[in-house]
């Protein structure tokens, strides 16, 4: 029953010994190796940044913790853009990984329910599944695109992509239909605008917030910087 999870090291499961943090452990030892070869903004590190901010979330919104750890570190297994845009991988890999570790059926269910609707982007599909751990997750996962970490992602993304850091002749475009967002090569300052200084209203919970606008501000005065030092004027 558990041999396509033999290769990882895991504590394999019996009744007596699975606790929760066993279990977590377990995800952590999966996630890894399975993320092993991802490009750098869907690594396990980003991983482990959203699996640590949605736990700091967690305690002050006091949303269930397995359930938040479990979602965060299983949130991206198999994300839909590297897999022909298959949104169903993610959701399968993670039911079958939870029940080869003998976790409640309530809790699974739970995890892919969070795991299904992370990404859901508002306006043309009608959410229906909603809980505030979900909400907890995906705050957290939009605040890795944010602040300091936010800022370095986006770099070394231009940068995969062979991108402009600026272009002050190329100006924002806000209003880029999905198509024209996907296949832009737009100078990376440009993904500020489009995507970034975005993100705070869209934030979940109180404590999600909070650090969304700290990281926020933070890229404010990073982009006034920027534009000063291209000019030479500090
Ligand atoms: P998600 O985190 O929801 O999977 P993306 O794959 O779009 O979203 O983004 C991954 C990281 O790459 C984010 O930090 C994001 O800001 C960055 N990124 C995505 N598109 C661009 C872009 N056009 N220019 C610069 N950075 C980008
Ligand atoms: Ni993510």
């Amino acid at each position: 029953m558990f041999t396509r999870f033999n290769a990882i090291k895991f504590i394999q499961p019996t009744s007596s010994n699975m606790n929760k943090d066993q279990i977590i452990e377990n995800a952590i030892a999966y996630v890894k190796a399975t993320l092993k070869d991802a490009e750098g903004g869907h690594d396990w590190w980003h991983i482990y940044r959203v699996w640590k901010t949605a736990k700091q979330i967690a305690q002050q919104e006091t949303g269930k913790a397995f359930v938040v750890e479990l979602g965060a570190l299983l949130h991206d297994i198999a994300d839909s853009k590297f897999h022909d845009g298959d949104e169903s991988i993610g959701p399968a890999k993670a039911r079958s990984f939870l029940q080869s570790q003998q976790v409640d059926d309530a809790t699974t269910a739970h995890v892919v329910n969070i795991i299904e609707n992370i990404s859901f982007k508002g306006g043309k599909e009608k959410q229906v599944f909603k809980s505030l751990e979900l909400d907890i997750v995906q705050d957290a996962d939009r605040l890795d695109a944010m602040g300091a970490i936010g800022i370095a992602r986006a770099f070394n993304y231009g940068g995969f992509k062979n991108r402009k850091l600026y272009d002050p002749e190329v100006k924002p475009n806000l209003m880029k239909s999905k198509e024209q967002y996907k296949k832009n090569a737009d100078p990376t300052i440009n993904h500020f605008y489009e995507k970034l200084f975005l993100l705070k209203d869209r934030m979940n919970t109180a404590a999600g917030k909070q650090m969304a606008a700290a990281r926020h501000e933070y890229m404010n005065e990073y982009v006034d910087r920027f534009y000063k030092e291209w000019e030479g004027e500090i």
